[in-house]
């Protein structure tokens, strides 16, 4: 029964993707008598926690019920007062957790608040699915660093284009609408420079009601065309990474169209990914879709900022020894240095397969 309420509040807790960011999804379900009659998530950043709103869909006294929350309750005053206080008040009798805070500033007081008002607490039910639904909060709080997914489509042999340079479209309708999904949940969207001038993306989200990423364009001497569509349309937050290697005139005449300039630190002549990411987190991106090229998907795994892969494979064979493959640069000697991929899971997406896994960092 736990695991299925909790199953309930993790479905109310996906809502909020793409709205809550930086701060984690959350669901909330109140059962009394074996009847859910509360139901509550984190709709926005800033707004009500999904305890305030499960408590605020009641229609009746929810004295001696059970609470299940996917995540620990805070106790601390944020942008609003503490959930803990307002489940001691509604006298909820058990409450049930799916997992403890990584925010190590309240980390485990909130359960620690219930249990010493006499409350019945259980923790880790569900544990793996909440922890997951908020892998980009978890690293985003506890490395201070953003979470980072490299996303490449290829052909079942492994290639991006064409040896011409085609690559639009590898990957079927489904495929790409995934992608627009991502780009609508994920704050912010990575290019190298000459994916830029290459294909002149605009990087947004085609989804209706969606919402486009933060465009990040990494170019450490500023070769960025002024004619770039990233550039041309104003109306999407888009920041350049450069380095101190940097044009001081472009840097002005970037500023004058609105677009952020960030100056990193260099390593190899080339933008420090490492500081970059630094520097991200300090402008509140929480997460990032990685979408190439080759070089800087390279650069990226080398640097050891990516945290999770999704490779689409259409069931195409392109063929070609110059044709692209997802990741470039110089490569590795050895095997044993390989970027190995953990948990990794397949799924078929229309014509396509998902590939998706995680970094292992160890
Ligand atoms: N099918 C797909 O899914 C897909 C997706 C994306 C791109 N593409 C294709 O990929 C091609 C472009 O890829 P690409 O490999 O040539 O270039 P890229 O990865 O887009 O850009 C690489 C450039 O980024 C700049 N950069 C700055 N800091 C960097 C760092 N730390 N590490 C690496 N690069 C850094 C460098 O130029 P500076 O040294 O001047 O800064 C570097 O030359 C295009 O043809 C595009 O069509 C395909
Ligand atoms: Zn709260």
């Amino acid at each position: 029964m736990d695991e299925d309420y909790m199953g309930l509040a993790l479905d109310l807790a996906k809502k909020g993707k793409g709205k809550v960011n930086p701060n984690p999804l959350v669901g909330a379900v109140i059962v009394k008598d074996g009847k859910v009659i509360g139901k509550g998530y984190h709709e926005r950043y800033g707004k009500e926690h999904a305890e305030i709103n499960a408590f605020n869909s009641l229609k009746e006294d929810p004295k001696g019920a059970t609470m299940y929350i996917t995540l620990e309750p805070c106790s601390h005053y944020g942008k609003t007062p503490p959930c803990v206080d307002k489940i001691i008040e509604k006298n909820i009798r058990r409450v049930v957790i799916g997992s403890v805070d990584d925010n190590p500033l309240v980390s485990g007081k909130g359960i620690e608040k219930l249990k010493d008002a006499g409350i019945e607490v259980t923790v880790g039910i569900l544990e793996d699915e909440c922890k997951r639904l908020n892998e980009v909060f978890i690293k985003y709080i506890s490395e201070k660093k953003p979470f980072v997914v490299l996303k490449s489509a290829m052909s079942l042999d492994g290639k991006i284009s064409t040896y011409s340079g085609e690559s639009k479209w590898i990957t079927g309708e489904n495929s790409r609408k995934e992608v627009h999904k991502l780009r609508n949940e994920l704050t912010g969207i990575l290019v190298g420079v000459d994916t830029v001038i290459k294909d002149n993306p605009k990087l947004t989200c085609r989804l209706e009601n969606g919402r486009n990423p933060i465009r990040i364009i990494v170019d450490s001497t500023l070769r960025i065309p002024m004619s770039s569509e990233v550039i041309r349309d104003g109306k999407v937050r888009t920041i350049i990474a450069t380095t101190e290697f940097a044009d001081k005139d472009k840097i002005l005449e970037l500023e004058k169209k609105e677009i952020e300039v960030i100056i990193a630190k260099s390593k190899n002549n080339r933008v420090d990914l490492k500081d970059l990411m630094m520097k991200l987190y300090e402008l509140n991106i929480d997460s990032i879709l990685l979408e190439g090229g080759a070089t800087l998907n390279f650069s990226a795994l080398k640097e050891n900022i990516v945290d999770k892969i999704q490779i689409y494979i259409a069931p195409k064979i392109i063929g070609g020894e110059k044709s692209k493959t997802p990741v470039g640069g110089q490569g590795i000697e050895e095997l044993k240095k390989a970027f190995k991929i953990k948990d990794i899971t397949s799924r078929v997406v229309g014509e396509d397969i998902l590939l998706e896994g995680y970094i292992d960092k160890e």
